[in-house]
């Protein structure tokens, strides 16, 4: 393995750990009643996610001269709305899938009702953290709270490319519809983290500009390549069941492309990700490594 490559998978392995230690104190205790529902929470929250957008948004911060302290809870408020994403989306009613990070998703370990409350307070907490974060500015905070929200709602955000990939499953779309598809579902959350990020750090508007087009083209890649991996990896890397998206008559890259275009969709993204960071006078090695490994992740 190249040693960039070791370089960043610690990294992210330190940002992971960092994460968890305070995902774990800001969510309520699995002994704290309601039970079931803060067990619900915590059976999905601890189950080995990648912890991807947190991971940028810190690292994102860190090029800013942001520290930890300033950066980490909204990167855990990405994680809980991205978890919550999660939940929903594994519900029977949605993607109607029953492993998800390795382990029996949270309607199947509990039951639907459960999920979808779990869903619902992760969303919610995840603004109080941000609201209560004191080691930022009340107008910093507000900011935060308006990206997030706007990144996962409608009409450009998860919920909307989430209604539109529903409805995609019983209509042919076209490459313009399928990319805005993923930018949407997926892409919106990463860009935000990303903004996020720079905002903590006080970048300025042309610095954010260029944040915005990194995390952007880098969101569009982060759901290509789960599309590809949905083809050819495993249960035990993915920690899901891959196959399903052809199964289930998804809109995704391979279905509309083929494999090798799919390739050549993610290496362009790729570039142009990287390319908006040449734009930034700052140190974006690891922005720039972090998109290497979205291009070349296996799981
Ligand atoms: C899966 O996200 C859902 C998508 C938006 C593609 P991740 O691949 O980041 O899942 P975890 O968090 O590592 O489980
Ligand atoms: C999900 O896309 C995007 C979300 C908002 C959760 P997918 O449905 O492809 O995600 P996976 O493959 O189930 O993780
Ligand atoms: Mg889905
Ligand atoms: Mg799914
Ligand atoms: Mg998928």
């Amino acid at each position: 393995m190249a040693s960039n490559t070791l370089e960043l998978e610690s990294l992210l392995a330190r940002s992971r750990a960092l994460v968890e230690v305070e995902l774990n104190n800001l969510l309520p205790s699995a002994a704290a009643a309601p039970e079931k529902i803060h067990n619900a929470i915590r059976w999905s929250v601890f189950a080995g996610g990648k912890r991807f957008r947190p991971a940028l948004l810190l690292a994102t911060g860190q090029a800013f001269s942001a520290s930890t302290g300033e950066l980490i809870r909204t990167a855990c408020a990405f994680e809980m709305v991205h978890t919550y994403s999660l939940i929903h989306d594994d519900l029977p009613s949605m993607d109607d899938d029953d492993l998800r990070r390795g382990r029996p998703t949270c309607h199947v370990r509990f039951d639907e009702a459960t999920a979808i409350l779990a869903g619902d307070a992760l969303q919610t907490l995840a603004f109080r953290t941000i609201a209560e974060d004191k080691q930022l500015a009340a107008e910093t905070r507000v900011a935060l709270i308006s990206e997030l929200a706007r990144a996962a709602a409608t009409p450009e955000g998860m919920v909307a490319g989430q209604a539109l990939d529903m409805e995609a499953e019983t209509r042919q779309v076209t490459g313009a519809q399928l990319e805005e598809i993923h930018r949407f579902k997926t892409g919106a959350l990463i860009v935000a983290a990303a903004r996020c990020g720079a905002i903590i750090g006080k970048a300025t508007e042309d610095e954010l500009a260029a944040v915005t087009s990194y995390g952007s083209h880098l969101g569009l890649l982060f759901q290509i390549t789960d599309d590809f991996l949905d083809v050819t990896a495993t249960a035990e890397d993915l920690g899901k069941t891959p196959g399903k998206d052809a199964q289930s008559n998804k809109a995704t890259y391979p279905g509309l492309y083929g494999m090798e275009e799919t390739r050549a969709a993610a290496i362009n993204a790729h570039r142009t990700a990287c390319a908006a960071l040449d734009r930034i006078d700052r140190p974006t090695d690891v922005l720039r490594r972090i998109a290497d490994y979205i291009l070349n992740r296996t799981g």
